[in-house]
């Protein structure tokens, strides 16, 4: 299994280029299903969950294309198997996103119960019941979702709760309903954004994306596009979360205004200096930063998927930062990590109580979920010594090329086998 090692101690400095996120390429990948035309993606992210939908899609019988500058071509034209595996799905709880454009396009599916991080119950009640009140009638058995439709009917979903994918899902089942599909409480996510005009690009009528109410006014075909996916929110935000724990100076490029604010407000409360263009962002410190508190929430709140790496930058930061995890119940797998480099962390209940510490002790750590990884990275990037995260397998799942662009920004990290 992959490891990590990090000599700790030296400030990030320099430029790098920011990926796509893997949390818009990989909705808008399987939204590919919901046509026989051909959608055609650029700067789709090196990532392992991104070659497990395509690993997936293509055992449905999706033509999959790749070329050199990060562009992947799909076309459904006919496929001949309507199932998801267990074996996929087990590995990536997003593979979920084909249930919605199967059913609507093919009437049938048959998608095993998703798997993922284990970072809480993560149920997907909600897909399921907003596909039932479009007409889907949907069995579980054996670990599998079971759906047949005839053609989907446009309907009034008020969600439970703000999902993301479910949005994503439902969003992507109505395009191909008979009539208006309005879905109330629904997710803001940029990413949500991004599906949207993709499936516009496609022949889709959606309005409303990015509120959280969406219209999406049912078509009875979509047609080839071209779409070039956002930039990563996440991988920004980790990166000026390494920089910032680190005392340096780092300009990413590829970014997109508007995306984090939240995360950018809690940096320079921590005392960062943010400087930001229409597509590049420049984060420099000035002395010590202080712990701030924070709490996840939906968008355009703090997400939850940076609330690990702000943990690290807390434990070294100076005073005491209250952090509440709202969404999943089981994320702070972290915690226990950080304190064998030395981090000072109570945790009760959803809420952990960080106590920055003036330093942190390289040692060998455990990779347990995708974002716990970046977090004992950026811890690892402060300690003093040699760090080694092991099971990097997670953090492959959602970021391109770490080591090489921490590298490029002068980070001691290699990877060893
Ligand atoms: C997405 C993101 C993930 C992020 C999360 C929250 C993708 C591929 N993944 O995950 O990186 O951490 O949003 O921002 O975009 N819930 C239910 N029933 C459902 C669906 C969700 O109870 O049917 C609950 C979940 O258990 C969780 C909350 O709703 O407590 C939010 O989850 P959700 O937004 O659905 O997360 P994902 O879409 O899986």
């Amino acid at each position: 299994m992959d490891k990590l090692v990090i000599q700790g101690g030296v400030p990030l400095t320099g430029e790098v280029r920011v990926s796509g996120a893997k949390n818009a390429a990989l909705p808008i990948l399987c939204a590919a299903l919901l046509t026989p035309g051909t959608l055609r993606l650029q700067n789709v992210p090196h990532l392992r969950d991104v070659t497990t939908t395509l690993t997936l899609l293509a055992q449905m019988g999706v033509d999959v294309s790749l070329d050199e500058k990060l562009g992947v071509g799909l076309t459904a034209a006919k496929l001949h198997n309507l199932s998801a595996p267990y074996e996929l799905v087990k590995t990536m709880r997003a593979s979920i996103l084909v249930l919605g454009p199967m059913i609507t396009r093919f009437g049938e599916a048959r998608v095993s119960l998703p798997g993922g991080c284990a970072i809480g119950q993560r149920p997907v009640d909600l897909h399921i019941k907003g596909l039932q009140a479009m007409g889907a009638q949907i069995e579980i058995e054996q670990g599998y979702i079971l759906a047949k439709a005839g053609r989907l009917k446009g309907t009034h979903i008020v969600l439970d709760l703000v999902t993301v994918t479910g949005t994503e899902n439902l969003m992507m089942a109505a395009v191909l309903a008979d009539g208006v599909t309005v879905l109330e409480n629904a997710a803001r996510e940029p990413e949500v954004i991004d599906l949207a005009e993709c499936l516009n690009a496609m022949g889709a009528r959606i309005k409303g994306a990015g509120s959280d109410v969406i219209t999406i006014e049912g078509v009875d075909e979509l047609h080839d596009a071209t779409h070039r996916i956002m930039p990563d929110r996440i991988e920004i935000g980790t990166f000026l979360c390494a920089a910032a724990a680190t005392g340096g100076n780092i300009k990413l490029k590829g970014t997109r205004a508007n995306i984090l604010d939240a995360v950018i407000g809690k940096l320079q409360e921590a005392g960062a200096h943010v400087e930001q263009g229409e597509d590049w962002i420049r984060l420099s410190t000035n002395g010590s930063l202080k712990a701030v508190s924070l709490r996840t929430a939906p968008f355009p709140a703090f997400p939850t998927d940076m609330q690990a790496q702000f943990m690290a930058l807390n434990s070294v930061a100076q005073g005491t930062a209250v952090v509440t995890e709202t969404i999943f119940e089981n994320r702070f797998m972290h915690v226990q990590e950080l304190r064998r480099l030395g981090a000072s962390i109570e945790v009760e209940g959803n809420t952990a109580i960080v106590q920055g510490v003036s330093a942190l002790q390289g040692a060998n750590v455990m990779a347990t979920d995708l974002r716990a990884s970046a977090s004992l990275v950026i811890a690892g990037l402060v300690a003093r010594g040699e760090t080694v995260v092991d099971r990097v397998y997670h953090l492959d799942r959602g970021y391109d090329c770490i080591e090489e662009k921490l590298g490029q920004l002068g980070a001691r990290i290699k990877r060893a086998h």
